[in-house]
């Protein structure tokens, strides 16, 4: 499995951390270039690496087609070979174009991944997922491809704006809601402990992922809230960001928990009452039948049947496999008053 080093301080280590020099393309977005590409640069030049770097504009539009062919020819420009190393040094969707490139240039190229948002450090940089976004839909194209290394460094969180922040904050409560009660009593956290938390949600997710590297079973617990939300994302015409959307779909998944009586009354408002005092919504923006019918869309749909995740108590999240049609009764039992 690949390694993951967690450590305050790491990012400073990065080019000793990276082994013997080598050839090495760092993809970035403009935002975290303006902070760390010069240090990344210099210190991998310093560390007898020969570095390349090129920068996508910031946001989700760059996680399409034509980055990715951009990135593909500046490999190729640059004489990469397949002993290179492709350096993924920002958020999610760098992660993600950057990983998919080198999962696909000259048949697969080392990669590193280096995140610069918490929803990267605690989630797209581990677990081998890479993708881009189609104008059909979200990560349609993509390959699974595991980093042999990824450095997370907190200390790169502080320039990451607020906003983007709490978006991994709902990914951290997830990890809470489907595997570790202890971890849901950790929240909300202090600065000092972050490092703990990043590594305790990494470890989570590195356990689900071993046991199912390629998404046929336990790893879709992952998407517990996600199947709503991408509904709301997508609803919204990605108005609302992937955290927002995420908190909200596991406000809807754990009310119907309840309402259903699969967990006992009390967990869902737990987890809601979490989430407002991590300032993240909870109220659902649309009806029943709006979200139930972009959920038809979602990919992860397999014929007329859908997986959904459901709360059985906060930190026991199981699959439930069911016909379609049993979904919008779910939907509409967490999604009323
Ligand atoms: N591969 C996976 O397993 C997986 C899992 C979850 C999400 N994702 C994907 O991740 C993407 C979202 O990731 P994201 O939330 O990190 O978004 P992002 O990469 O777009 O980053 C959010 C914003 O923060 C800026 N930024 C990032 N780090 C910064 C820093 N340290 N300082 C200043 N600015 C910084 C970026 O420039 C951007 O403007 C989506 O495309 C989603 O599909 C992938």
């Amino acid at each position: 499995m690949s390694e993951v080093i967690i450590q305050v301080g790491a990012f400073a280590r990065a080019a000793q951390l990276m082994g013997r020099p080598r050839r090495v393309a760092v993809i970035t977005d403009d935002n975290v270039a303006a902070h760390y590409l010069g240090p990344m640069m210099r210190a991998l030049k310093g560390a007898g690496h020969e570095a390349v770097s090129l920068s996508l504009a910031p946001g989700e539009n760059s996680k399409s087609l034509d980055s990715y062919g951009r990135i593909l020819g500046f490999l190729a420009d640059s004489g990469l070979t397949r002993t290179d190393t492709v350096l993924a040094l920002g958020g999610g969707m760098v992660g993600d174009v950057a990983g998919f490139a080198a999962a696909t240039y000259q048949r697969g190229v080392d990669l590193v991944q280096v995140p610069t948002s918490l929803l990267a450090c605690v989630d797209s940089s581990v677990g081998g997922k890479t993708a881009i976004d189609l104008p059909q839909g979200k990560n349609l194209a993509g390959a699974f491809w595991p980093a042999r290394l990824t450095l997370i460094d907190p200390l790169l969180l502080r320039t990451l704006p607020y906003d983007h922040y709490r978006d991994g904050l709902a990914e951290v409560v997830k990890y809470a809601a489907i595997r570790d009660r202890a971890l849901f009593d950790l929240l909300p956290y202090e600065e000092v402990e972050e490092e703990g938390i990043i590594r305790c949600c990494v470890d989570i997710k590195r356990a689900i992922v071993a046991r199912d590297a390629h998404d046929h079973g336990e790893r879709q617990l992952l998407n517990f809230g996600h199947t709503v939300g991408h509904a709301l994302e997508r609803l919204s015409g990605y108005e609302l960001s992937h955290g927002q959307g995420v908190a909200v779909g596991m406000a809807v998944m754990a009310r119907a928990s309840e309402r259903l009586g699969l967990c006992a009354p009390g967990e869902a408002g737990l987890l809601i009452g979490m989430m407002h005092t991590l300032s993240l919504p909870t109220d659902c923006p649309y009806g029943p039948r709006e979200i139930f019918d972009a959920m038809q869309a979602d990919k992860k749909r397999g014929g007329q049947h859908i997986t959904l995740v459901m709360m059985h108590a906060l930190g026991d999240c199981r699959l439930h496999p069911m016909p379609m049609q049993e979904a919008l009764a779910v939907v509409e039992a967490g999604c009323a008053p």
